[in-house]
């Protein structure tokens, strides 16, 4: 009979206090589900000096990681340190003591999962990072146990606040890429070193965690085409607009057969697609199950207390398995092989943006180069570049393979009438699939 948990906590910064605060202030309602008390008991800190803005209520803070992993008397310990070496080291040391573990880290779940997954089963521990993606939405159980029964073919996930910050504003107050980084570094949204936000490495891990429990195969974060929205610019936002289309920051992993793409990459999505609305810093992923059709899953997707409210959530399920003495089994291993699509087997709508020379012939040299690899096009803008002899041409094309855009891509450069190629991005959510 379990009558008391105690947790050791890995840190104490923003998720950490939250998580403090979250388990004093709901004890109630937490001893109405599991059934017993919950206690944090240590914690682990970097500066034992600093004011801490969370009531403690006597629980030891410690410099020394040794005092919480070997404390016989822990039973859970949640990881909200951060980082990744040390920190794999922490937890496999912590699941060897047969310590479940409860982590938000999406860097150490993207790069080593599969190693600490296997190594909480070995201990018959738990192992549980439901806030290492999307903050507060509970999207990996969702995947997990809500969607079980279905086979996922789709996710187009939202889940980096600051880009999509960035590009609601840009989007709505027309204002450039830099300038409005800045703002949300001065704001606290974007980090002082914003570069794996924007550059799109943060969203590659959490999409690399959504392939592997949706897909059930093992997506490594090399795996995933990434790039970010640095070069986005106000006026590729604008002829977006015009055409009918929002640009957002997706994470993309589709399947077909037994072939998976997983990339991320500012996307297109029509302004009548449900992630289009989804403004500032809010995160939401969209699934498409075959049997269910669209689901889309919304909230916050970072803060203190959303972000807690996950971890504590997980913590929750540990605390009913230890009572239900079944810890250890809810880890699903990867059911399938991986097989990544080619170039050849991507299929998608691009959008292109060229500086070309405003005379006959133009859109006969530009049509030929399209029609020669076979690509189709949807939609055509042209107007003029103010102050030259040239035509801006923004066009959307039917669907193509990777391969014939990426050909007709290189060989643009090469046509006489061609400028520049200012941008060209994915189109996603044109229909259902
Ligand atoms: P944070 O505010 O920087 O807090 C980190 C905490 O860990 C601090 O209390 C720090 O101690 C402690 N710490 C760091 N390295 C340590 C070490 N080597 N030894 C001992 N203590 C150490 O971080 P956070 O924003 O709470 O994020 C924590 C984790 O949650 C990260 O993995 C992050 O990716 C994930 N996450 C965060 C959010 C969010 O909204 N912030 C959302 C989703 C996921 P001191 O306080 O003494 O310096
Ligand atoms: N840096 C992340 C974001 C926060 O901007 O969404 C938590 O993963």
């Amino acid at each position: 009979m379990v009558r008391k948990v105690s947790v050791g906590l890995l840190g104490l910064g923003t998720v950490g206090s939250g998580v403090v605060q979250i388990i004093d202030q709901h004890q109630d309602k937490l001893m109405h589900q599991v059934g017993c008390e919950v206690k944090v008991r240590k914690i682990l800190v970097n500066d034992l000096e600093k004011k801490r803005d969370v009531y403690l209520n006597g629980t030891r803070l410690t410099k020394d990681v040794d005092e919480v992993l070997n404390d016989p008397d822990i039973d859970v310990i949640i990881e909200v340190m951060g980082g990744v070496e040390k920190t794999r080291d922490y937890i496999l040391r912590a699941l060897r003591n047969k310590k479940h573990v409860v982590t938000a880290n999406k860097d150490l779940m993207a790069l080593y999962g599969s190693e600490l997954l296997q190594t909480a089963v070995e201990n018959q521990c738990d192992l549980f990072y439901e806030a290492s993606v999307a903050g507060g939405i509970p999207i990996l159980r969702s995947l997990v146990e809500g969607l079980a029964s279905d086979r996922i073919t789709k996710m187009m996930g939202i889940v980096n606040g600051t880009t999509n910050y960035i590009l609601t504003k840009m989007s709505q107050e027309g204002r450039e890429y830099e300038e409005v980084l800045k703002e949300a570094q001065e704001l606290g949204y974007a980090e002082s070193d914003p570069t794996s936000d924007v550059e799109g490495l943060d969203a590659a891990r959490k999409i690399a965690i959504l392939g592997t429990l949706g897909f059930s195969m093992n997506i490594d974060l090399d795996d995933v085409e990434v790039s970010g929205i640095s070069r986005v610019t106000k006026e590729d936002l604008e002829y977006g607009d015009q055409l009918g289309y929002t640009m957002k920051l997706i994470g993309l992993a589709s399947r077909a057969g037994d072939k998976v793409e997983i990339c991320v990459q500012p996307t297109l999505v029509p302004h009548s697609h449900p992630l289009a609305s989804v403004h500032n810093e809010f995160n939401a992923v969209y699934v498409y199950g075959e049997a269910v059709g669209e689901t889309m899953f919304y909230g916050p997707g970072a803060g203190k207390l959303p972000t807690a409210t996950a971890v504590v959530s997980d913590l929750v399920e540990v605390v009913k398995n230890m009572r239900l003495g079944v810890n250890g089994n809810s880890a699903v291993m990867p059911q399938f092989d991986k097989k990544l699509k080619s170039a050849e087997e991507v299929n998608a709508k691009y959008f292109l943006r060229i500086h070309a020379k405003d005379q006959s012939g133009t859109f006969a040299a530009l049509t030929s180069l399209f029609s020669d690899q076979n690509v189709s096009l949807e939609k055509i803008l042209q107007l003029p570049v103010k102050d030259s002899k040239l035509a801006e041409i923004i066009m959307i094309t039917h669907k193509a393979t990777k391969k014939d855009f990426e050909n007709i891509l290189m060989q643009l450069k090469d046509l006489d009438v061609v400028e520049d190629v200012k941008s060209s991005y994915r189109v996603e959510g044109d229909g259902i699939q």
